[in-house]
Parts: structure tokens; sequence; C-alpha cells
């Protein structure tokens, strides 16, 4: 599977020191998790305001608690795929890799990530709701399915709820400064996000702006095709590889 274009970002990612990765719901795909926006995406089936805002949890906690009781159940019975292993080669193999996900699955640091910064927080934390001192921080609870919806809070007692970023609600800015931070790369590279949710499909401009070459992988046109210096279309889980080997 050798095309101009996969061609091309070899020789980019040949010849960089810092290279730094963004992913999205695209590159699980291929582990069985549905994507966003895809044609069996999530937001097809059930409406993103309903259960992925704060207002929704206010509304009914239960409810929300139960479709991501539903996701991590479906995340546990998933393993990473080629895409992950890959990635995750390339931060250990090469220091300046740098990974940042929008992803919740947990499949990059289960397939051995380092450097990886998650934009969107992970879906086995939760959060005290009340912000409770000690619960204000995210503990880690990957027990799926939960004994109990709404689970709560340990230290409070009150309301716990998924330590994910919900749409409307901002991202904890030592996040956002780690990865502008890693806009300042010799090749920025794009993997499975349709680049439409901020402040994430802003990143691939700023590495642009800071003189990056940027790739983007997807099996299909995004917004960010147009600027990119090469746009490969195909499946996270095998160019990935044709680009290790590249
Ligand atoms: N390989 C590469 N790309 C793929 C594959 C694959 N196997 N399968 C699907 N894709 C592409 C789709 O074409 C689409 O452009 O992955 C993209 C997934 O886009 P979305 O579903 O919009 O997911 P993402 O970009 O990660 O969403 C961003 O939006 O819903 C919020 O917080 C949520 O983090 C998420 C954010």
């Amino acid at each position: 599977m050798i095309t101009d274009a996969l061609a091309r970002a070899a020789a980019m990612l040949r010849g960089a020191t810092r290279i730094t990765i963004l992913t999205g719901a695209g590159v699980s795909a291929a582990s069985g998790i549905p994507t966003f926006r895809g044609a069996d995406g999530l937001w097809r089936k059930v409406r993103s305001e309903t259960l992925a805002t704060a207002e929704a949890f206010e509304n009914d906690p239960k409810l929300v608690w139960e479709w991501y009781d539903w996701r991590r159940g479906m995340i546990r019975g998933a393993v990473p795929n080629t895409a992950h292993d890959v990635l995750a080669r390339w931060t250990r193999e090469r220091p300046g890799v740098t990974l940042i996900t929008q992803n919740v699955d947990g499949l990059h640091e289960r397939a051995g990530s380092e450097r990886l910064i998650r934009l969107h927080g992970s879906i086995w934390h939760l959060r005290c709701w009340q912000r409770c001192n000690e619960g204000r921080r995210d503990w880690l609870d990957e027990t799926a399915p939960l004994p109990t919806l709404p689970p709560r809070c340990p230290y409070c007692n009150g309301l716990a709820r998924p330590g994910v970023v919900w749409f409307g609600e901002s991202l904890d800015p030592a996040v956002v400064e780690a990865a502008t931070n890693a806009t300042a790369c010799d090749v920025f590279m794009t993997v499975g996000t349709s680049a439409v949710v901020y402040p994430a499909a802003g990143l691939v401009q700023h590495a642009k702006r800071r003189g990056a070459a940027t790739i983007e992988v997807n099996t299909e046109p995004t917004e960010a095709s147009r600027l990119v210096d090469v746009a490969i279309l195909g499946r996270a889980e095998e160019v990935l590889p044709a680009l290790s080997a590249g």
C-alpha cells in the first residue's frame, strides 16, 4: 500500500525529530468503539446535549450514567488495535514524539503510550459533582458495570460525575497549554479526527503557523484536509503500520 502521499509522509516523519500526533475517535474504530459523527456514530443515535452536558447531568444524572456505564462496558471489552500499538511504539522509541488525544477510552494508555496529553479527560476517572475538597481531583474507578448508578463521591457521598470534558465546558488550562506547546514541532499529524471540535481542531493551524509540516490520516476528507501538506485517505490501522515501515 505505497501511495505518493504515504511516501511523502513517511519521508517527513523519517527526517523529523519533534513529532506531535493528535488522535480522535477514528483511531479506536478498529477496536469496535463507535466514532461520534461517523455513519454509526454515537451522535447519530443520541443527541449529545441530552447526555454530554452539565445541564443533562443536572436534569437526570442516572440517565447520563447509564450511557457512560454502557460505553465503559463496551470499551472494557475492546483491545487496542495496530494504530494504538504503532503510536505507542513511536512514543517509546522516539523521545521527540508527543501524543495528544481527544479520546477518553484509555486505549492509548493500554497500548503503553508515553507522553500522552488527554484533552477531553478519561471515562475511567470520576469527579465529585459537588466539587468537595478531596473529590475535585479525579479518581480512577475501572469498575464495569458500576455497582450503583449514579455512583457517589467516596469523600462527601454526593453525586460523582464522569471525568470527561462535556460540551460547553472548558478544558483544563494546563492540558491546553501542554498541547499548544507541543505544536512547536517538525511534523504535526492528525489521525482519525473530523477536525470540528475546538480547541483540538485548531492545533494543526497552530503547528502550521509555527512552521511544522502537517499530515492528516482519515478515511474521508475533513475540514483540515485542504490546509495540511499531505492528506492520506485510509484507515489508521493500515496507514500507521505502513508509515512505520516507510
Ligand atoms: N481510520 C482513520 N479515520 C477514521 C477511521 C479509521 N479506521 N474510522 C473513522 N475515521 C474518521 C472519520 O472519517 C471521522 O472524520 O474519524 C473521524 C471521527 O470523527 P468524530 O466522530 O467527529 O470524532 P472526533 O473527531 O474524535 O470528535 C472530537 O467531539 O464528540 C466530541 O468529545 C468528543 O472527543 C470528541 C470530539
